[in-house]
């Protein structure tokens, strides 16, 4: 029985297949709990582009002004989340989506106002809203939005989020899944990495974009003390009851 915090990456929520759920399925019935952190960066890509807003990217980070945190809140809160917690409902999961802000859940610094505007990184989690929950059997779905102090609403890259969440409530697991089948060093998928392969990687460009928060955050709550961290693909088996499909980020040196 353990704690799995699984961040479902927006690039994947509209293609989560069946053999996704079902692996889902036997961890529970295996008697894990499961926590769910989701992203959304095609959906709110699609609503800046109706709003003529042009995405910006900063090390993998989206670049976010007043307009922009709007959009990603209205975007996040109002429709991924509903997608997520619809398709678990489906699935037969009981599962209740929650934004970060909410009874300081996600608590946040900003990260560099100058470079990023309303961008945070996670300081404190409210685990006892989370524990609450996941002692009822009932699967959180948490939106990557938090609170600083002063009120002001921040944005948080997903993963993140999922790796503070998984660090706060000693997880045994942070899952990160996503459209590819794990890290790809030339074409192909590795088992895992360490890292300084990791380092290495991002240094010369192997590891880009949207992987670069994933591993750094795996790097960084696995320094922190959390146990395993993976990459998994949502577009197939992930877990077949005894073994992983996908990359595994390995803490020590
Ligand atoms: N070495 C690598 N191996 C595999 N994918 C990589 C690598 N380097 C960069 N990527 C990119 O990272 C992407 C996954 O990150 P991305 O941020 O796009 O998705 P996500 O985090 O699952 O979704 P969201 O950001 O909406 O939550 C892959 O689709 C791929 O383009
Ligand atoms: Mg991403």
């Amino acid at each position: 029985m353990g704690k799995i915090v699984i961040k479902c990456g927006g690039s994947i929520l509209d293609e989560l297949t069946s053999e996704f759920f079902t692996g889902l399925k036997l961890l529970q019935e295996q008697g894990n709990q499961i926590i769910f952190v989701h992203g959304g960066g095609p959906d709110i890509n699609q609503m800046l582009t109706m709003y003529e807003v042009e995405p910006e990217f900063y090390n993998g980070l989206r670049k976010t002004t007043e307009q922009t945190l709007e959009i990603a809140e209205l975007v996040l809160s109002g429709r991924t989340n509903r997608k997520l917690v619809q398709k678990l409902t489906m699935h037969g999961f009981q599962a209740f989506g929650i934004n970060g802000s909410d009874v300081g859940l996600l608590q946040a610094e900003y990260i560099d106002q100058d470079s990023l505007g309303f961008v945070g990184e996670i300081v404190s989690v409210n685990n006892k809203m989370i524990t609450n929950f996941i002692q009822d059997g009932i699967v959180p779905v948490i939106t990557p939005i938090a609170i600083h102090r002063s009120g002001q609403k921040l944005n948080v890259n997903a993963d993140y989020a999922a790796a503070a969440v998984a660090q706060s409530i000693k997880a045994d697991q942070c899952i990160f899944v996503t459209d590819v089948a794990g890290i790809m060093v030339n074409q192909q998928v590795v088992d895992s990495l360490e890292k300084t392969q990791v380092e290495r990687l991002i240094e010369d460009g192997t590891i880009y974009g949207g992987m670069i928060p994933k591993v750094t955050s795996a790097m960084s709550a696995l320094e922190k003390g959390l146990s395993s961290v993976m990459i998994v693909s949502g577009k197939a088996t992930f877990f077949d009851g005894n073994g992983w499909k996908g990359t595994k980020i390995i803490g020590k040196e």
